[in-house]
């Protein structure tokens, strides 16, 4: 793996993302690629501030659209103040979280909606033009375990998808899954129900096969 690439991590509640994140940010910086972890919504000092208001409070507190408009501005914020500048600068760009989330969690999660998917495709293309991941591990795990690991975990308020009903969790489950059987050069599905180190063995095989 040569230039700087742009690799993003999705998945639902629980599926160990960030432990991923860490590891292979690790294991990249040891091999002499600079990298650049962040994660959405989040990763700028504005989108940050979205964030809070994206992940405390009720299930009911946007509605559909507003809800998409504030993931979206979080998104513009992060990529021009952080993703494209670490990309400019050479360093690969670990994000934890990214547009897909937006099209499992917002489009399918709620139950598919068309209106809504054009929404999603439209503002992507406002804000972020044809820049897209260059890989995507979609961490795949039933919610039924990812939402007990999550729920374990947190100590914070940052709870609001996480207490949405358990047909919302699991068709954006089915909403990932089904990105990536359309789009299986972008995406490489992993199965987080697996030990941590498997995990982290099964994302560097898949790297080094895919950026070659
Ligand atoms: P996190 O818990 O992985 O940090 O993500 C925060 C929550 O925001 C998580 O429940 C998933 C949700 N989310 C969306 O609903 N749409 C999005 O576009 C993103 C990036 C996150």
């Amino acid at each position: 793996m040569q230039k700087a690439r742009f690799i993003t991590f999705e998945g639902g509640e629980g599926a160990g993302k960030s432990t991923q994140i860490a590891l292979l940010a690790d294991y990249l910086q040891k091999n002499g690629i600079d990298v650049v972890c962040t994660r959405e919504p989040g990763g700028s000092a504005g989108a940050e501030e979205i964030r809070n208001l994206l992940v405390r409070g009720g299930n009911a507190r946007w509605d559909r659209l507003t809800e998409l408009l504030l993931f979206s501005a979080a998104r513009r914020d992060h990529l021009v103040k952080t993703i494209l500048p670490a990309l400019n600068a050479g360093k690969t760009v670990l994000s934890d979280r990214f547009n897909d989330s937006t099209v499992a969690y917002q489009c399918f999660g709620y139950g598919f909606d068309e209106t809504i998917y054009q929404q999603v495709n439209h503002l992507y293309r406002l804000i972020a033009g044809d820049f897209v991941p260059d890989l995507t591990f979609i961490l795949d795990i039933d919610p039924l375990i990812g939402l007990k690991r999550s729920m374990k975990r947190q100590g914070n308020d940052e709870q609001r998808f996480e207490n949405m009903d358990l047909s919302f969790h699991k068709n954006l489950r089915d909403g990932f899954l089904k990105l990536a059987s359309e789009n299986p050069q972008r995406y490489a599905v992993i199965n987080a129900d697996q030990e941590t180190e498997k995990i982290h063995q099964d994302i560097v095989t898949t790297l080094r096969e895919r950026l070659k």
